[in-house]
């Protein structure tokens, strides 16, 4: 191999292959969900609709997620009670989706309180794909 070749190969190992890695949005918790959804592919698109779509099945003062996490995943959201709920995006609150059981509990909770059901496997990874590449 040439030498600017190696230095090539180094550049790219360094530099691009971290990058793509961030891009794929992996983490174990979408994994385990991935595996109950039976390995379907997830979509950010559908993820956002399910952020703002209104529903009718939950309880009728908070009929969509942004009720209480606002318009933009962006943004600070707002809790029934007036106390304020971090951004929802992965690039404003990293720490988020990082810890199964706060995930699993408040997909349990919200999903019933907006749908009237818990969300199904396809629809948490929908959700995460989107918020992670937010
Ligand atoms: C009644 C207000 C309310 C509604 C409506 C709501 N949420 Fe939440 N959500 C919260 C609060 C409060 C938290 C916990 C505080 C925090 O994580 O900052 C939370 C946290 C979460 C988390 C955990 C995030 C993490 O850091 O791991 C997920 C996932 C979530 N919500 C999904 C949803 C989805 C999906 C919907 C719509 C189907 C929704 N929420 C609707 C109030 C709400």
């Amino acid at each position: 191999m040439k030498k600017q070749n190696i230095i090539f190969a180094a550049l790219f190992a360094s530099l691009v292959m971290p990058l793509s890695m961030a891009m794929a949005a992996s983490s174990p918790i979408l994994d385990e969900i991935k595996k109950q959804a039976g390995g379907v592919e997830f979509s950010a698109e559908r993820g956002k609709t399910l952020f703002s779509q209104k529903f009718t099945g939950g309880k009728p003062d908070t009929p969509s997620c942004t009720s209480c996490h606002g318009k933009s995943p962006q943004n600070t959201g707002k809790t029934r009670a007036g106390k304020a709920i971090a951004p929802m995006a992965v690039s404003k609150s990293p720490e988020r989706y990082t810890d199964a059981k706060k995930v699993a509990k408040w997909f349990r909770r919200n999903c019933r309180t907006v749908l009237g059901r818990e969300c199904t496997p396809t629809e948490k990874g929908d959700f995460l794909t989107y918020m992670m590449s937010q």
